[in-house]
């Protein structure tokens, strides 16, 4: 990288790590980023705050980072810091963890989106007794499918398959959108309501919801800056619940912030994490539930129970 593009990328840096931090120490009692945002024209803090800034759409977003640092998540420090990360679960993995102890004794397949090279695989086999016949389909962008293979290999880990489409989803029993809903242009919903699949369980992790304007930004991860958008929660999981899930459960991820210089009124400064699953009802299709004792023969129905899948547009827009 040219020693200019060097210097402006820690201008960037400092101007956005100095105004969090002024922020952060008046514990928002007043917002030096509110403030500043009045009295300085926009365009000079666009200038002084580069791709640190708000964006109406994803792909607005992803142009600005380009500008800046042109390698997103297909960089191979991504791989590496998850592989890394993997070692040991994270404070809010033991919520999912918690859900997943009862759910994994009863499902078959799990589809894990945005689920890098299956560093979730290998650290939940660390606490979760996962079935030898389990099949856990990772889905991510070719560069992680790719290395996530070679992993697998190398570990000799037979029960990941990694897939580049939707497809599979129809098939899991349990969908783990973990930490990356906000990468994906069309929110989870939609991506549901497309595809027609309805997992019995859907366990959404590390994701900034907002309670406010849901916005665009940029995240900075050293080596690759990535393009997010925050969606709405109660956008979520009022689609969700049209699709005829119930949310049963939702927690903070306190490790977690998305923190935007200058519009900290849109910034969210705890992720969220949420277990829905499909609220039984009576009309639609009919759904096997597997018996939730663990160590039972898994592919015999402990019952069948019908669930309900209300008619449901084929777009569904974002709150
Ligand atoms: C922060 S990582 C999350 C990894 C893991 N699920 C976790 O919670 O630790 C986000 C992942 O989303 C993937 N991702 C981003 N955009 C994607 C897209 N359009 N399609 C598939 N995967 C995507 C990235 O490659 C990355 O592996």
């Amino acid at each position: 990288m040219a020693i200019q593009s060097r210097i402006r990328l820690k201008q960037i840096r400092l101007a956005a790590y100095a105004l969090v931090q002024a922020d952060r120490l008046l514990l928002g009692k007043v917002s030096i980023g509110m403030a500043v945002r009045r009295i300085v024209p926009a365009a000079i803090l666009k200038h002084i705050f580069g791709y640190n800034w708000v964006y109406p759409s994803l792909a607005e977003a992803k142009a600005a980072a380009a500008g800046f640092i042109p390698s997103s998540h297909e960089h191979p420090a991504s791989a590496e810091a998850h592989l890394s990360l993997a070692q040991n679960a994270r404070p809010s993995d033991y919520p999912a963890l918690f859900y997943l102890d009862r759910i994994i004794p009863t499902c078959r397949s799990v589809f894990d989106l945005g689920g890098n090279v299956g560093n979730l695989f290998y650290c939940y086999s660390k606490y979760l007794d996962l079935p030898a016949d389990l099949q856990w389909t990772v889905h991510d962008i070719p560069e992680m499918q790719e290395l996530g293979r070679k992993v697998a290999s190398r570990r000799n880990e037979l029960r990941l398959r990694f897939d580049g489409t939707l497809e599979r989803m129809g098939e899991a029993d349990l969908l783990l959108a973990s930490g990356c809903l906000h990468y994906f242009d069309r929110p989870l919903p939609e991506l549901l309501a497309q595809s027609g699949a309805r997992p019995m369980h859907v366990i959404v992790n590390r994701t900034p919801l907002t309670d406010a304007e849901p916005v665009a930004t940029v995240q900075d991860a050293g080596a690759y800056l990535t393009a997010c958008k925050l969606y709405h929660r109660n956008g979520l999981i009022a689609r969700m619940k049209d699709l005829g899930y119930e949310l049963i459960d939702q927690w903070s991820v306190p490790e977690l912030s998305v923190h935007i210089p200058c519009h900290p009124d849109l910034s969210v400064p705890t992720y969220s994490g949420c277990y829905f699953r499909l609220a039984p009802c009576h009309a639609g299709r009919e759904v096997a539930v597997y018996s939730a004792k663990p160590k039972v023969n898994r592919s015999v129905p402990a019952a069948i129970v019908t669930y309900c899948f209300p008619s449901t547009p084929n777009v569904i827009g974002e709150a």
